[in-house]
């Protein structure tokens, strides 16, 4: 049996796919979900294709393939980015030869991912092995083994049946984001999937070199692992530098948490976007974090800074297997500080890899327990749930020591972080504006206290040139003494330059039509694109005031009255002009009056249920949309259950019924989230 592979992009196997009507070859797809159960943007244009209507219901008669889909459980529409291909491939003929995974991030991929792939293996072989039976009877299928697979591929020696099998793995996922949380391939599947998979495939291959500047190949020397070009960090097409023009923070010093208002200049980028759309912001890795991994694998004197490494000049040829996005001619510096995500949560397939550098044999037990099979729980608490990063590990275990190889295998690629829009171009022409709590992470014994990567990275260049309120000029003012403290740029400019992208656009816009009444829901910094709405809504009145425009309500919670009722005084302008309906807060843990009543209710649901006669009858009615962002993993669940209770409610219908109704209007666009965990 004879290997043979077809070299190209993504791009190219899908163009490929659709346009070719009949061909041969077996398909790993790894598929993310996105959105509203939606697949990712790099699948977009490949679902549109597939889902042509003009396509013939054995348009893929010949493709075999297995699917694994990525999810979490904490959205709707669990892995509907995999269920939406692996469905139309099977309309189209297409046949699976291994049965579909649902990988779920709410409790940990691995626990579906890792079975899985040491099925895949399993597949596979069966798979070649009934094809060169039935091609070639008389092929000894004794020789089906993976050290001969290997063999005949990289060419080191011929097996007795020559039948060519076409294998590709195709990635279709997207960027990693708080926002919105993709679930890509990045975060474990295909990283896992192609090294675990090539590296069963290649067992007999000698050992890669261990030297730190020799970057080996990676080890998909034949298993063709098409990943769709990915724009580097570095890469200034995609990316627009812009300045920050004003800071703002929008929380007191004692709130739990602290919020900021970031206002970009992107006049001069010309960057056009809608409220509701996000943008991408990349931001670099720690220099300190960077300089302590970089010292710590000996691959920086203290003196003459990290040794440089020419990826193109050590490694000739292999050099085309070095992950795409990491550049072949970058500094180690670089490379670690823009292109890989040093502070992710090493995955088990990586602990697995750093047990095999570890000398002591305390050290290398715990590292294998953790990664074993029955280690998940030990390996979700330890490593998962504590935000552990790889110096983390290095620090607990001294005695390991991997090579730059084995990180560059290892470690994903540094994902921007995807922010909404909180305003209008309208209002605020060449500007745009982004909120976010700054991130903490407490001290642990495996690590230090923390805060996330780009939002601290953000709120450190700011928080020294913002001043407290008291010295803003009233003109600049943003609140009263009553309200939050507010703090904006102090004169001084802030001199970061951030790296941003418009995101594509989204379904998370106001309807078209403008009479269409709308309920908002947007608890804390899930508040954001509502602004950006309202913005536009205000403009569009004051432009138009003769147009009907509908109902505008928004349901927004917060913590303290005092602390942390964002854009409180905003808000309370849209509610008295009218461009807001209804503004409806609440405060979870202001203490109650003397009646018991300040603090009830407290969650933005509770508010909903009290509206409950208008929601429905907005929705049902009106045909209006509901909107909702904020917090995926408790606030959007609980509110999509009060939504089932009100629809259930007002048609007199059971709960199976609501949700077959709520399952409606998300079909209909009429239920749009905007949510994160
Ligand atoms: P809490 O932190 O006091 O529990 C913005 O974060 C607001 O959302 C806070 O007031 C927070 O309250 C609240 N919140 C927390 N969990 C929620 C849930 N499950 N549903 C709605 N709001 C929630």
């Amino acid at each position: 049996m004879a290997v043979s592979h077809r070299s190209g992009i993504l791009a190219y196997i899908l163009e490929y796919m659709t346009q070719i009507r009949i061909f041969t070859g077996y398909f790993v797809f790894v598929v993310s979900t996105t959105g509203d159960g939606d697949p990712p943007d790099t699948a977009q244009k490949f679902v549109r294709k597939i889902k042509n209507k003009s396509l013939p219901h054995n348009h893929f008669f010949h493709l075999h393939y297995a699917l694994l889909a990525l999810g979490d459980t904490n959205y709707a529409n669990f892995c509907n980015g995999g269920k939406t291909i692996d469905s139309r491939l099977q309309q189209l003929g297409a046949k699976h030869f291994y049965a579909t995974g649902h990988a779920d991030d709410g409790t940990g991929l691995e626990v579906v991912v890792d079975p899985w792939i040491e099925g895949l293996w399993d597949a596979l072989k069966k798979t070649f092995s009934s094809m060169a039976t039935s091609d070639q009877q008389d092929t000894d299928l004794s020789d089906c083994t993976q050290d001969n697979f290997h063999k005949n591929a990289s060419g080191q020696e011929k097996n007795k049946s020559d039948l060519e099998v076409d294998l590709h793995l195709l990635k279709l996922s997207e960027t990693d984001s708080q926002k919105g949380k993709a679930i890509t391939s990045d975060s474990i599947d295909v990283e896992t999937l192609s090294t675990v998979l090539a590296a069963s495939l290649k067992q007999s291959v000698p050992p890669l070199s261990e030297s730190a500047l020799n970057v080996p190949a990676l080890p998909a020397s034949y298993l063709e692992v098409c990943l769709e070009q990915e724009t580097v960090p570095s890469d200034k097409d995609s990316y627009h530098e812009v300045s920050i023009s004003k800071a703002v923070q929008l929380t007191q010093d004692d709130a739990v948490k602290t919020a900021i208002s970031l206002e970009l200049d992107i006049s001069e980028q010309n960057l056009a976007y809608q409220p509701g759309d996000a943008f991408d912001i990349l931001c670099p890795n720690r220099a300190s974090e960077v300089k302590e991994l970089l010292l710590r694998l000996d691959l920086q004197t203290q003196k003459n800074g990290a040794v440089q490494v020419n990826l193109l000049k050590n490694s000739s040829k292999k050099a085309a297997k070095i992950p795409l996005h990491i550049p072949q001619n970058g500094s180690l510096q670089f490379i670690l500080t823009w292109c890989l995500e040093i502070r992710s949560a090493p995955k088990k397939a990586f602990v697995r890899a750093l047990a095999d550098f570890t000398q002591n044999s305390s050290e290398k037990r715990r590292l294998l327990e953790l990664c074993s099979k029955d280690g998940s729980a030990d390996y979700n608490s330890f490593v998962r749930d504590a935000n552990v990063c790889l110096l983390d590990l290095l620090r607990a275990f001294p005695s390991c020591l991997p090579p730059l190889s084995l990180l560059f295998e290892h470690l994903p690629k540094l994902q921007p972080r995807a922010y909404s829009a909180a305003s209008s171009s309208l209002q605020h022409p060449g500007k745009v504006n982004f909120v976010f709590n700054v991130v903490e992470f407490p001290a642990r014994p495996e690590h230090p206290a923390r805060t996330g990567l780009c939002t601290g990275w953000l709120a450190g260049h700011v928080s020294s040139i913002l001043r407290p309120l008291g010295t803003v000029p009233a003109s600049e003012r943003l609140g009263t003494s009553a309200l939050p403290k507010v703090s904006t740029l102090n004169g001084s400019k802030c001199h970061l330059q951030v790296h941003v992208r418009p995101r594509p656009s989204s379904t998370f816009h106001l309807p078209a039509d403008p009479s269409v009444p709308v309920v908002m829901v947007g608890p804390g910094t899930g508040v954001a694109p509502f602004i950006g709405f309202l913005q536009q809504r205000e403009k569009e009145r004051e432009a138009n005031q003769e147009a009907t425009f509908g109902e505008m309500w928004l349901f927004f919670g917060c913590r303290h009255k005092d602390k942390d009722f964002l854009f409180r005084e905003e808000l309370e302008r849209f509610a008295h002009n009218g461009t807001l309906s209804n503004l409806i807060v609440c405060f979870s843990r202001d203490e109650p009056d003397a009646a018991g009543t300040v603090n009830r209710p407290t969650y933005v649901q509770h508010n909903l249920s009290l509206h409950a006669k208008n929601v429905a009858s907005i929705l049902l009615k009106d045909k209006g949309s509901l909107y909702v962002c904020g917090d995926a993993k408790n606030m959007a669940k609980d509110v999509n259950d009060t939504l089932l209770e009100i629809i259930g409610n007002e048609l007199q219908i059971d709960k199976l019924d609501a949700m077959k109704t709520v399952a409606g209007l998300r079909e209909e666009k009429r239920y749009l989230q905007d949510i994160w965990s």
